[in-house]
């Protein structure tokens, strides 16, 4: 105690300890094991950069747009390498080589739901949850492989337990629970305009998670890395668990990882606008990087090229493969080598009297870093282009753009496409929408390969116009 007292004296963040004689014992270790937790020197380094003064976006002056695989190969030789890559990827899957990491440390919050993320029920016929969603894929691709996936899901102290009770309640969706690890991220302190730690209540500072960034170091902190080591996984397929649309693992994604010798790679999507709500591809310095759609200058994002396509025209919806040992490399020394990134919130705190103040204007800054600056660290990386109908259909808000109802609608379109590549007559109306709700089982089907055959080992021919709904498993 009389340590942490001098320590936060010295900082200048004594403030922390005023309710301290009110506490009980409990309540008193709870706050300073928070304080222990906390290196204190880089702490004034970051509020001097970070908070009192409102770091500069620097957009490097040699920024050109980040060039991709295409979608659809170029040429013969393009062909050829897409083959090759899609047997590797596939003979990786096959020997073990991949683990699925799903990023969760986010509640529902913009969809005024007020629980983990991935708990929201999204399927349009179903209403299976995002979690039950993923975990039917991946079960269906450990049998399609041949292997026994392990799927490492990141959450947050605020949302790890309900997670946990969550795959309890429903019997972790048929996975084996030994090939579940959960695992929880850390968190920075919020820290007040004056460059003061803030308390959330009057024996916890108020404390929040560090982004996505944080993925590296707690796989590292919470032993995953090892059991990684330890399973013989060399590639880790990483995904957000808004987007139920992904592939969970992508052995065209994995084979060109793979033969590109990446430590990091991403997928990109044509942009649908200047403005879409997607980080940018871009390369300066020969660096592959992510510059945030919200630090994009507007003359960068409008700008066009001679056939008046966007020359940013590559959006990222967050899917990676990286290899394990360039996240042990990252993190060996045990401290995160990201950048932070500021954002300023509104941030409950308790006062000098005790009293719990809910502010209607933003009174500090949250520090997060994000995992696709791990970009610019890495030897080698690549980008290959998806098709968006197919792979990203991001569920943030309850309505209008990436919300709920489009999520749904997309999902409903890429089953509806790949019952008609299947052979399936599929109702549509007039102006071509997908007449009747579909939803197809990703337990039967994760890929065109598995619907063809699937459609036809069950002799679907066609979907009867009549029906209002139609699940297939
Ligand atoms: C994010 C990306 C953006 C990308 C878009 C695609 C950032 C800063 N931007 O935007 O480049 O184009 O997704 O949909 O991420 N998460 C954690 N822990 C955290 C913070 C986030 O696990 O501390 C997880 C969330 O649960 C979610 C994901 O990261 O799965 C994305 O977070 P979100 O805040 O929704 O990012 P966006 O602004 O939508």
């Amino acid at each position: 105690m009389q340590a942490i007292a001098e320590i936060v004296k010295k900082h200048k963040q004594e403030h922390v300890l005023r309710f301290i004689d009110e506490l009980k014992p409990m309540q008193r270790s709870e706050l300073l094991r928070q304080l222990e937790q906390i290196d204190f020197a880089e702490l004034d380094r970051l509020i001097a950069e970070y908070v009192m003064k409102t770091p500069e976006i620097r957009i490097p002056e040699d920024l050109e747009p980040a060039p991709f695989f295409p979608l659809k190969p170029r040429d013969d030789e393009q062909k050829k390498r897409y083959a090759e890559a899609a047997v590797l990827g596939e003979k990786l899957l096959r020997g073990g080589k991949v683990a699925v990491l799903t990023v969760a440390g986010g509640q529902g919050t913009r969809l005024g739901f007020d629980a983990p993320k991935g708990t929201f029920p999204i399927t349009p016929v179903k209403g299976k949850s995002l979690f039950q969603y993923f975990a039917e894929s991946i079960t269906r691709a450990g049998i399609k492989y041949e292997t026994e996936l392990t799927w490492y899901i990141m959450t947050s102290k605020l949302n790890n337990e309900a997670t946990r009770d969550f795959f309890e309640k429903h019997n972790y969706f048929g996975l084996d629970p030994e090939n579940v690890i959960f695992f929880t991220q850390g968190t920075m302190p919020a820290i007040d305009y004056n460059g003061k730690l803030l308390l959330a209540e009057k024996n916890s500072l108020a404390l929040a998670p560090d982004g996505h960034g944080g993925t590296l170091l707690a796989l590292r902190r919470s032993g995953c890395l090892d059991r990684m080591k330890f399973d013989g996984v060399e590639y880790i397929s990483y995904f957000q668990v808004d987007n139920p649309l992904v592939s969970v693992v992508n052995p065209l994604f994995i084979g060109l990882h793979a033969m590109a010798e990446s430590d990091m790679s991403a997928i990109m999507l044509a942009k649908t606008g200047p403005f879409e709500k997607l980080g940018n591809f871009c390369i300066s310095n020969n660096k592959l990087m992510i510059i945030e759609y919200s630090d994009l200058p507007d003359e960068l994002a409008k700008a066009r090229n001679r056939d008046g396509s966007l020359k940013f025209i590559a959006g990222s919806p967050a899917i990676h493969v990286l290899n394990r040992k360039f996240v042990a490399e990252l993190t060996k020394t045990g401290s995160l080598q990201l950048p932070w990134h500021r954002a300023d919130k509104k941030i409950k705190y308790v006062n000098g009297e005790g009293k719990i103040i809910t502010p209607e204007t933003p009174n500090g800054v949250k520090l997060e870093s994000f995992i696709f600056d791990a970009l610019q660290l890495a030897g080698k990386t690549m980008l290959l282009e998806a098709d968006r109908k197919e792979e990203f259909a991001p569920t943030k808000n309850k309505t209008g753009v990436d919300s709920v109802e489009s999520c749904r609608e997309m999902l409903i379109d890429r089953d509806a496409g790949r019952l008609e590549r299947a052979g399936v007559k599929v109702p549509r109306t007039a102006d071509g929408r997908t007449a009747v709700k579909i939803e197809i089982s990703p337990l039967a089907v994760i890929d065109d390969e598995d619907a063809r055959s699937h459609c036809k080992s069950e002799n679907i021919v066609e979907i009867s116009s009549s029906r209002e709904s139609f699940y297939l498993t």
